[in-house]
């Protein structure tokens, strides 16, 4: 028997992360998990709850509480707390606003650090795991770690495009939330050492996706 094939896949927002996860994994018939996903809905549960987000220990209190389920399968993404569906609304303004704060908190992310580790490892035959923390930090020990990035505007342009918003307001939007993710003092953005960077911005989708499969492949 092989062992399951773990992919880690890093990198900011607009870099193409969760299109290219997906398409990867199913490509190789390997489960999916966007970590990005499981922040959100961390998010969604605290709005949901009243939590004061400008309080980090009330955040810490509250996150036991928060059941979160993401789905695994590349062909049906989406992700539930506890018994309700909030795949929509954690792509929402409001979550996206508060995000980076209930992110930062460590109890969080020691929570849905654990519960990611436990999700690889039931992965049978393996998974592309995509997020900010997954190589240096989540799987260390995964065969591939990528690190995809792209400049600030064509990150803005994808973003804007996917969400029907405006360009400039997304690019602010954007560059704050990197500056946020990049400079929090547990598990910043970084690259891992032994990532394989790719920079996407002159790259169309299915070019990104080879790519990766062709180091896959090599690994
Ligand atoms: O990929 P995304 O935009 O859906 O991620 C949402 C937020 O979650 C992002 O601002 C940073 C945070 N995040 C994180 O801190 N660690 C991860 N592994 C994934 C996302």
């Amino acid at each position: 028997m092989t062992s399951p094939l773990v992919i880690a896949i890093d990198g900011p927002s607009g870099s193409g992360k969760s299109t290219v996860s997906r398409a990867v994994a199913r490509e190789l018939g390997l489960q999916y998990l966007d970590t990005g996903s499981m922040y959100r809905a961390m998010t969604w549960f605290m709005q949901d709850q009243h939590v004061d987000l400008d309080d980090p220990q009330e955040i810490a209190a509250y996150a036991k509480q928060a059941q979160i389920l993401p789905s695994t399968n590349p062909d049906t993404p989406g992700i539930h707390v506890g018994p309700i569906d909030v795949s929509e609304p954690i792509r929402g303004e409001n979550v996206t606003a508060g995000v980076s704060r209930v992110s930062a908190v460590p109890e969080v992310r020691a929570l849905l650090v654990d519960l990611q580790r436990e999700i690889a490892a039931n992965a049978v035959n393996g998974i592309v795991a995509e997020g900010r923390d997954i190589g240096p930090v989540v799987l260390p020990n995964a065969k591939v770690k990528i690190f995809l990035t792209a400049d600030e505007t064509a990150r803005a342009a994808r973003r804007a495009a996917e969400n029907g918003e405006d360009i400039q307001a997304t690019q602010q939007q954007l560059a704050r939330r990197d500056k946020a993710d990049s400079t929090r003092k547990t598990s910043p953005l970084v690259q891992a050492d032994d990532a394989v960077v790719v920079d996407t911005t002159d790259m169309t989708l299915e070019q990104v996706i080879e790519r990766i499969l062709n180091i896959v492949r090599g690994a």
